[in-house]
């Protein structure tokens, strides 16, 4: 579909990639593009309509829903990570944590906005996933376990949503230049810029494909994991034996 003349709404548009996007859809063409934060204040641009939006709320989500009936374009951006191995002392709460958000938020956003999207031609989805959809790193283990629910969650929306036009797209990149990455020690390797990441993802809904593969490590990670899935596990076992102490 078009982005020229869209109307979209990006959730944790506030900072980081989100605020990337709405730079992006404004950019492509979008008519309108309401911005979802949990703290509307925290949204200073004039040209956005600012909505109060945690995606974990489900009063927060029903309203977003209600009020934004012309959109036609949804990215589902909202994410969050607690840096937490699977083992850690406090690793249960950081996998509940990081579920709400990054599996049920996404559910829930994508099951609210499905009939808002069907009754505007169909539209499209777009769920930010990340390379860890597809392997743990062992240092974030509980995120990488939420974002390869949200993987699932993506493909299951896709198949039951074909019918009523919406296309549904997993995003997919490696580290990007957010505060996200910024705590992490193994992210310092250059980062992709967040421009880059939402430029890519509306050229695949403008292309119609299912996935975006948005940066190069997450080309290199899809090729080094389909070439060698043992020898990959190998290096993330490696990775974990070998950190520091
Ligand atoms: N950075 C990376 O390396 C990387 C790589 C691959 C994928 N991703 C994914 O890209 C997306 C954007 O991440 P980012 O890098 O921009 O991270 P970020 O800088 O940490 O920003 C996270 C955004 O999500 C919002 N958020 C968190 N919990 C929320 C909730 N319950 N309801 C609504 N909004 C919520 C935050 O809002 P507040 O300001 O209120 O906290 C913030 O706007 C996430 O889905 C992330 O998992 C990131």
């Amino acid at each position: 579909m078009k982005i020229q003349g869209s109307v979209a709404l990006v959730t944790g548009a506030n900072r980081g990639l989100g605020k990337a996007y709405v730079e992006a859809l404004f950019a492509a063409g979008a008519t309108k593009v309401y911005a979802g934060a949990r703290d509307p204040s925290s949204i200073t641009d004039s040209r956005v309509i600012a909505i109060k939006l945690d995606v974990t709320s489900r009063e927060d989500v029903k309203a977003a829903a209600k009020e934004c009936q012309d959109v036609d374009i949804l990215i589902n951006n909202a994410g969050a990570m607690f840096g937490s191995p699977m083992l850690a002392d406090d690793s249960e709460e950081a996998l509940r944590r990081e579920m709400e958000v990054n599996v049920f938020g996404v559910l829930s956003m994508i099951r609210s906005f499905a009939p808002v999207l069907a009754k505007n031609g169909g539209g499209a989805i777009a769920n930010m996933l990340s390379v860890v959809s597809w392997f743990t790193l062992p240092f974030n283990a509980t995120y990488c376990a939420s974002k390869h629910a949200s993987l699932a969650v993506t493909d299951g929306a896709r198949i039951q949503l074909r019918e009523q036009g919406t296309q549904v797209v997993a995003v997919y990149a490696g580290f990007i230049d957010t505060e996200m990455a910024a705590g992490l020690a193994e992210a310092n390797e250059p980062k992709t810029p967040p421009s880059q990441v939402a430029e890519r993802t509306l050229q695949g809904i403008i292309d119609g494909v299912d996935h975006v593969r948005a940066d190069d490590r997450s080309e290199e990670m899809w090729n080094s994991i389909r070439q060698d899935p043992e020898g990959f596990e190998r290096s993330m076992q490696k990775l974990w034996d070998e950190r520091p102490r």
